[in-house]
């Protein structure tokens, strides 16, 4: 089966962020994956709410809203509010887990939930029934253009366990350092969807990169 392919809007060039939404509507992506950071939860600060709203403004795709952000229960709904078909919140910054995927659902969104490269992945057992969405990070989050974790196939095989095991719909989403080399082993350990940044935007024809990873089987 083909991946879901999310270009991921942070590595675009921010000056030009229409002709780059263009560029992604008129490829074969399927959602637009966008990266908010509030230099807490993680070393690095991108973009807020008016930058979602600007994005949805052009997009004829999805927006994929990936909260690196403490405390989201205070944003959730202005995401939502501001065009985000799903939104993802990090296990590790969520006491209250449970409670972010109700107000999500309740707002109409598709509710994700990113996780660490040193988080277990036994640490979604009692989440995973209800989310529609795993994110799991392949590198530390904070940051585009870094390697790629190696111990991620490991993961996600675990997780694919996982999803069988509690008879989730769950999709398995791989964000951080996916490219043309590990895509297809992504693929074939049970990843559905691919957030690529650098691997498409830094590319001197992005969208053929996008097309390249969407036709990786
Ligand atoms: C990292 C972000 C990723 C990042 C991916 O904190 O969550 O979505 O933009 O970028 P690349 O594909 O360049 O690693
Ligand atoms: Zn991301």
């Amino acid at each position: 089966m083909n991946p879901i392919i999310a270009p991921s809007i942070l590595a675009a060039d921010f000056a030009n962020l229409q002709r780059e939404v263009e560029m992604i509507n008129s490829s074969q992506a399927d959602w637009i994956h966008i990266d908010i950071m509030d230099g807490v939860f993680v070393p690095n600060i991108s973009m807020g709410v008016p930058v979602v709203e600007a994005i949805k403004r052009h997009s004829k795709k999805p927006l994929d809203v990936h909260l690196m952000i403490v405390q989201p229960e205070k944003y959730v709904e202005a995401f939502c509010n501001a065009g985000a078909e799903t939104i993802s919140v990090h296990i590790e910054a969520c006491p209250h887990l449970h409670r972010n995927i109700q107000q999500i659902k309740l707002l109409g969104c598709k509710a994700g939930v990113a996780i660490n490269p040193h988080t277990p992945i036994s640490h979604l057992s009692e989440i995973i029934q209800d989310i529609d969405l795993v994110c799991l990070m392949s590198v530390n989050p904070g940051f585009g253009g870094q390697k790629f974790i190696e111990k991620t196939y490991e993961k996600i095989e675990e997780l694919k366990t996982l999803i069988n095991a509690k008879k989730s719909s769950a999709l398995i989403e791989i964000d951080g350092g996916v490219n043309q080399q590990n895509a297809k082993a992504l693929l074939v350990a049970g990843a559905h969807v691919l957030v690529a940044g650098n691997s498409v935007f830094a590319l001197e024809n992005p969208n053929e990169a996008i097309r390249r990873l969407k036709e990786v089987s």
